[in-house]
């Protein structure tokens, strides 16, 4: 492959293949920068494989999977062209993914970390939930979700025993037009205090997650705990990259929702305690300011809401009232 450094030899010179700075040609990289120089023959062969791994997908059926498979190879192409990907990262990077594959299982998913500390989870989310009047936004999944959380009933604790302090919630479902939405099915889940969620214990219990039923107002009120800062798994291939190119590992302090309702758009989201020091510098960019709440501290004695007695331990309290938007919205 012949590539040369741009010099100041003449414009005539044969071996000067300085482009003009087009942000727009094949030679320049994402941020309009001029990664290397290569001949226009050169050019021609790299044009020449892209078109023909792009006709490939010529006579696929699936216009949908034709169009992903296209929009897939003349990306990832573009993107060892711009940066001029030697063998050895190739070799590095495909090796990196077989890591990733080998840690993941049951409930280690090595490749969601990966798409959210890219930020390519948050982005689908961003282009599968545009926004709509005042419906509440998404955030990222993440990994912890479980099917088969505890059912408890309004008012109920979800901690089922995970350590941190309780923290109440409360907070109504409603529609892009106000009504209240009864019925509505809410999951919560989320780290405790040592920043561990229950699949992460090595006794296979349930806690610290739960499900419950939003009342005939739409309304819904549970105990479970003030979230705290934790650092997503880090000691696999992720963990790895993150330290390479020095990045925290750490996620802003949240809780976790998924609410739906028949009729509307199932709503995946956190909210974030307000001051939090991660906050904005969360690794998986999940943070929107809408998303942020006041997590009120009450003092060791002051009175909960339902009547708990909850001793010399201080408490937090929060309200979160939700909008979702129409499904297919
Ligand atoms: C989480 O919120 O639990 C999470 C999200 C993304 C990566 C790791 C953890
Ligand atoms: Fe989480």
């Amino acid at each position: 492959m012949t590539t040369t450094q741009s010099t100041d030899q003449g414009a005539d010179d044969p071996t000067d293949y300085t482009p003009e700075l087009d942000p727009g040609s094949a030679q320049a990289g994402a941020h309009g920068h001029i990664y290397r120089q290569v001949t226009p023959e050169q050019t021609e062969v790299e044009e020449r494989l892209v078109a023909s791994v792009v006709d490939s997908f010529g006579s696929c059926q699936d216009p949908r999977l034709k169009e992903l498979m296209e929009g897939l190879v003349t990306h990832l192409h573009a993107y060892i062209r711009e940066v001029r990907l030697t063998e050895e990262e190739w070799g590095q990077a495909i090796e990196f993914l077989t890591k990733a594959g080998h840690i993941t299982n049951e409930t280690r998913q090595e490749f969601i970390l990966l798409s959210d500390t890219l930020g390519a989870s948050m982005q689908t989310i961003n282009v599968n939930n545009a926004a709509y009047k005042d419906a509440t936004e998404a955030t990222v999944f993440g990994p912890f979700f479980v099917e088969d959380s505890p059912a408890i009933e309004l008012g109920g604790d979800m901690a089922f025993g995970a350590v941190g302090e309780p923290c109440w919630v409360e907070g109504s479902i409603r529609d892009a037009e106000g009504n209240p939405l009864a019925g509505a099915r809410i999951e919560v889940w989320e780290a405790d205090e040592d920043g561990l969620y229950d699949v992460q214990y090595d006794d296979g219990r349930r806690a610290a997650r739960a499900h419950l039923i939003a009342d005939e107002e739409g309304n819904y009120r549970f105990w479970g705990l003030t979230p705290t800062p934790y650092p997503i798994p880090n000691d696999g291939p992720v963990g790895q990259m993150l330290d390479a190119v020095g990045r925290s590992p750490l996620r802003a302090a949240h809780l976790h929702f998924m609410v739906s309702h028949p009729g509307t758009r199932t709503l995946v989201t956190h909210i974030f305690p307000q001051g939090d020091p991660i906050g904005r510098k969360d690794t998986v960019f999940g943070v929107k300011d809408s998303l942020i709440k006041n997590f009120e501290q009450q003092p060791a004695g002051t009175p909960t809401p339902d009547g708990r007695d909850l001793g010399e331990q201080t408490w937090s309290r929060v309200r979160f009232d939700i909008v979702l938007a129409p499904e297919g919205a």
